[in-house]
């Protein structure tokens, strides 16, 4: 069985002060649900006063990014030693930094191969954009980016990944991908691909979020298809009763 995951990424929003209240807040709230791992990823500047707010609560902490090289002249990069023993989790090739930021299959398995070992779990973004999605490229897509995600990792190192299946056209739009629809995707293109590079049984271990306009009305539609084990979050993430709603919606 695999227990659901619901993360928040609340991207570059919320000061240090701000991030804290809402931490707490998102505290209080979970603090006896522990049949759903919840999972918040503020900022850089917020992670550490974050970590304090939860600390020796059941709610796990994650950065949004972090760069392969342990340290050395990377001006406005964080590395993974400065991440592990802070964090539990790192959102890693998220579609944003992949379309802005010039990330590509190969960074990220870069990343990927960092973040594991510092024994930090990756949440590893793929997902289509619109045009992939129209001209019926989405399953080819994202079994190469998963491809090209896992490139060199052994079955180990794979089963801590946690999956975040975006499609970029549903991110902050409101437009989410049908339940079913998403689900097929991510047992075909997804557990299909893990089963191709290493074995069904870590195909079924891993755990597959969806994430693109979550809200607290479609989350049990995600959660109840078979292949979606829970939700990577960005604005229904920003306010403590939303998020909550969703971590309820989840169990
Ligand atoms: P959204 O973002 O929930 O605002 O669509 C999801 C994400 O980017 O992870």
């Amino acid at each position: 069985m695999r227990t659901p995951i619901i993360a928040g990424n609340w991207k570059m929003h919320k000061t240090a002060a701000e991030a804290v209240l809402l931490a707490r807040e998102i505290r209080e709230a979970v603090i006896n649900i522990d049949k759903v791992e919840t999972v918040l990823c503020p900022p850089f500047t917020a992670l550490g006063a974050v970590e304090g707010a939860i600390a020796d609560s059941n709610i796990g902490l994650g950065a949004q990014n972090l760069y392969w090289e342990e340290q050395g002249a990377y001006t406005g990069e964080v590395s993974p030693l400065m991440l592990a023993g802070l964090c539990d989790y790192v959102i890693i090739g998220h579609s944003e930094r992949r379309q802005y930021f010039g990330e590509t299959d190969e960074t990220v398995n870069k990343k990927i191969k960092a973040a594991l070992a510092h024994d930090l779990k990756p949440i590893v973004c793929v997902g289509e954009n619109l045009a992939q999605n129209e001209a019926g490229e989405t399953n080819s897509f994202v079994g190469s980016q998963i491809k090209g995600a896992f490139a060199g990792l052994s079955a180990d190192d794979a089963s801590k990944i946690v999956v975040a299946y975006e499609p970029i056209w549903a991110i902050g739009t409101g437009r989410t991908a049908e339940p079913e629809g998403a689900n097929e995707i991510i047992a075909t293109s997804i557990r299909g691909t893990l089963t191709e590079l290493y074995s069904d049984e870590l195909a079924q271990k891993i755990r597959v979020q969806y994430g693109g306009s979550v809200k607290p009305s479609n989350v049990e539609s995600f959660m109840a298809q078979p292949d979606i084990d829970g939700a990577l979050v960005g604005g229904a993430s920003l306010k403590s009763d939303s998020f909550v709603a969703l971590v309820k919606g989840a169990l």
